[in-house]
């Protein structure tokens, strides 16, 4: 099964993706994550990615086409995976189209969590991530139980250097440009399934879980 989160920045694609991952054994791709994890380790793709990310605006098509199908092609992903973060523009989405095909097989679910952006520059600046493995937690909505500590890992809790006020807005405007259209891309393809994510995260996922069956 492949899954698509779609939404905007912390509309809780993550947070989703995870519990999908989770309850359906099925590996995680987050675009997201996988530059992090290069600007963690201090490689030339994080070094690039950085320059964008920094800004709020997207890595380019080509560089992240080819670091998606990279990660999709090793053998966890062999019966599927829930992408988190991609397809983020109308010519990536074309472009795992035409991956996909070539494997006979085509996307399941392309899942919209819809949340305004009112809600998300509240959501984003309360957002803790674990540094260690990227579980994602709330100062507010999903505290960890130890203040700054993971639960699942017991790493540090840190602040996305793209959280930022201003940065956060500028994702917004770079979403709404770029990334919404696929909204109307996946409704042609009839796979598109709209989840409210103003509702508490165990909600949205019993929302989901539904449209998964
Ligand atoms: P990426 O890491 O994908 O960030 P994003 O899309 O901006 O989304 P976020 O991870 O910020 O939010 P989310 O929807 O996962 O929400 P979360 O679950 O954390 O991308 C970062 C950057 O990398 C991009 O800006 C770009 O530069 C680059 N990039 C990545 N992929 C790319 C691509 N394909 N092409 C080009 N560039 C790419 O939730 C947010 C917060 O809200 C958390 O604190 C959470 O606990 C809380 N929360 C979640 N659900 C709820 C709820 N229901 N109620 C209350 N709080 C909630
Ligand atoms: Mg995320
Ligand atoms: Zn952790």
């Amino acid at each position: 099964m492949v899954i698509i989160m779609l939404g905007a920045p912390g509309a809780g694609k993550g947070t989703q993706a995870e519990r999908i991952c989770a309850g359906y054994s099925l590996p995680h791709i987050s675009t997201g994550d996988i530059f992090r994890a290069n600007i963690k380790g201090g490689t030339e793709l994080g070094k690039e990615a950085k320059s964008y990310m920094d800004r709020g605006e997207l890595v380019p098509d080509e560089l992240t086409v080819r670091i998606l199908k990279d990660r999709v092609s090793q053998d966890d992903c062999a019966s599927g995976y829930v992408l988190d973060g991609f397809p983020r523009t109308i010519p990536q989405a074309e472009a795992l189209e035409a991956m996909l095909k070539e494997q006979g097989v085509s996307a399941d679910h392309a899942i919209d969590v819809e949340v305004p952006d009112e809600n998300i520059v509240r959501r984003m600046g309360g957002r803790r991530s674990c540094q260690n493995c990227g579980a994602i937690y709330h100062v507010e909505y999903a505290k960890p139980a130890k203040e700054g500590i993971c639960d699942k890992c017991g790493g540090t809790l840190v602040i996305r250097d793209d959280d930022k006020d201003e940065t956060v807005r500028n994702r917004l405007k770079v979403y709404h440009e770029q990334t919404q259209p696929l909204i109307d891309f996946y409704k042609g393809r009839g796979i598109l399934k709209e989840v409210d994510g103003t509702q508490d995260p165990d909600k949205v996922f019993e929302d989901i879980r539904a449209i998964l069956g």
